[in-house]
């Protein structure tokens, strides 16, 4: 195991109610927020009402900053910067998923980054302050609710980049199961592949020295295989969609790549995927993951993939490792399209035309230290296979 250091500063309140905390912890760290969601989910379902009874609690003022897209856009963090600045806000609250609370972030670190928030994303700048940030979350996915990276889109230049820092950890986060019952199956099997992935994306390194982590890892995906399909069915099973919620938290605050070396390879080809065609993230990950594992299935990746089949799939070890491998994937492909997810980027009408670009532009990010190293053509291979 390699050395690290391991530090989530972010105070996690979790459970139904647990909202009831929210004022008074605001108050300790800030006098005047804004206030960041998005197409109007939380005002539906209550959220919004519930976050609001806790600031006028504690007298503290707010402004919003409604509207955030999914794939949260630059032109949105730079409003809310502006809003900050213009009326003296010092803290930022998202009320909502991923791209609320990413948005929230690039809101925290862009106020105090003396230039055009896109930099910090297109640059990879480590900001050095940010506003403190809070959370309520409502969509269990991403894991920034308790993880210090911002995933920011540009439209204009089809770019969709991250930035991350430890001033962009939520310094508090709700985290209440029952927010996510208004969730519609769609999102939710979304949130269930994003949440997966970013377990595989850890799982599959080039070294396995961290048993701890890889076996949480797999403890993971066997909880959304088995609490997705349940929350789908039933949307206000409070025990799946605890379950779900803790495991977005665990699948990308950093736990299961400490020790180890960990270079994503899915994120990055996904990432252009939504940058060019605005296409939900979690869906753009499930259509590529099983690819991905086949096109990088070999003599020497196969035992891995065979783990994976047994831990998690519950397959037959005495198998041969290849065979258990291919069965791996297939369980893969399968419980995602159970799920209801696509499983071909032409369900989405996406087509091969700017494969190479994207390619080009994802291997900027580097593929060299990946699971298994992959060259601009093989990604143009892989989204090829996903047509
Ligand atoms: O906009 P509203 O009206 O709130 O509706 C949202 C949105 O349409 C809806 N929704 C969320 N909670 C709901 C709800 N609808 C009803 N009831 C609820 N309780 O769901 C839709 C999707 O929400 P969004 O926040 O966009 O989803 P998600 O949490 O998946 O976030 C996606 C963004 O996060 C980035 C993605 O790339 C994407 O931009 N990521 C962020 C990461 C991070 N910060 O660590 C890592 C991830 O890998 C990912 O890249
Ligand atoms: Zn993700």
């Amino acid at each position: 195991m390699k050395n690290f250091t391991f530090a989530i500063p972010t105070v996690v309140h979790f459970g139904e109610g647990q909202i009831k905390r929210l004022g008074a912890e605001i108050a300790a760290r800030a006098r005047n927020v804004l206030v960041v969601y998005g197409g109007g989910s939380v005002r539906r379902n209550g959220v919004f009402d519930a976050a609001i009874a806790q600031l006028k609690e504690q007298g503290i003022p707010w402004t919003e900053l409604p509207g955030v897209e999914p794939n949260p856009r630059v032109a949105t963090v730079r409003e809310g910067i502006r809003l900050c600045r213009e009326k003296g806000l010092d803290g930022v609250l998202a009320l909502g998923g991923g791209s609320a609370i990413d948005c929230a972030k690039g809101v925290a670190a862009g106020f105090f980054y003396d230039g055009d928030p896109w930099d910090l994303s297109a640059k990879k700048l480590t900001p050095e302050r940010a506003l403190p940030i809070f959370t309520v979350l409502t969509m269990a996915a991403t894991g920034s609710e308790m993880d210090d990276i911002a995933v920011i889109s540009n439209p204009e230049t089809n770019e969709k980049e991250s930035f991350s820092g430890p001033c962009c950890y939520p310094a508090v986060s709700i985290l209440d199961p029952t927010y996510t019952y208004t969730l519609p199956a769609s999102q939710t099997a979304a949130g269930t592949a994003d949440i997966m992935s970013h377990t595989f994306e850890n799982y599959f390194s080039p070294i396995e020295t961290n048993f701890l982590a890889d076996s949480l890892a797999e403890a993971i995906l066997r909880s959304c295989i088995r609490y997705g399909p349940k929350a789908i069915e039933v949307p206000n099973d409070y025990e799946a969609r605890a379950n779900l919620m803790w495991n977005a938290a665990w699948a990308i605050n950093g736990f299961l790549k400490v020790g180890k070396p960990v270079a994503w390879s899915v994120h990055r080809m996904e990432h252009e995927l939504s940058a060019f065609y605005d296409i939900t993230h979690g869906v753009g990950l499930a259509i590529l993951t099983p690819n991905w594992m086949r096109y990088v299935l070999s003599e020497k990746t196969r035992d891995r993939f065979a783990r994976y089949g047994a831990a998690v799939w519950g397959l037959d070890a005495s198998r041969p490792a290849g065979e258990l491998a291919e069965a791996a994937i297939q369980r893969t492909r399968d419980f995602f399209s159970s799920l209801g997810l696509p499983a071909a980027l032409s369900e989405l009408g996406i087509g091969p035309e700017h494969f190479r670009e994207m390619a080009r532009k994802a291997r900027t990010s580097g593929f060299d230290k990946t699971f298994v190293p992959l060259s601009e053509e093989d990604i143009v291979n892989i989204y090829r296979m996903s047509l």
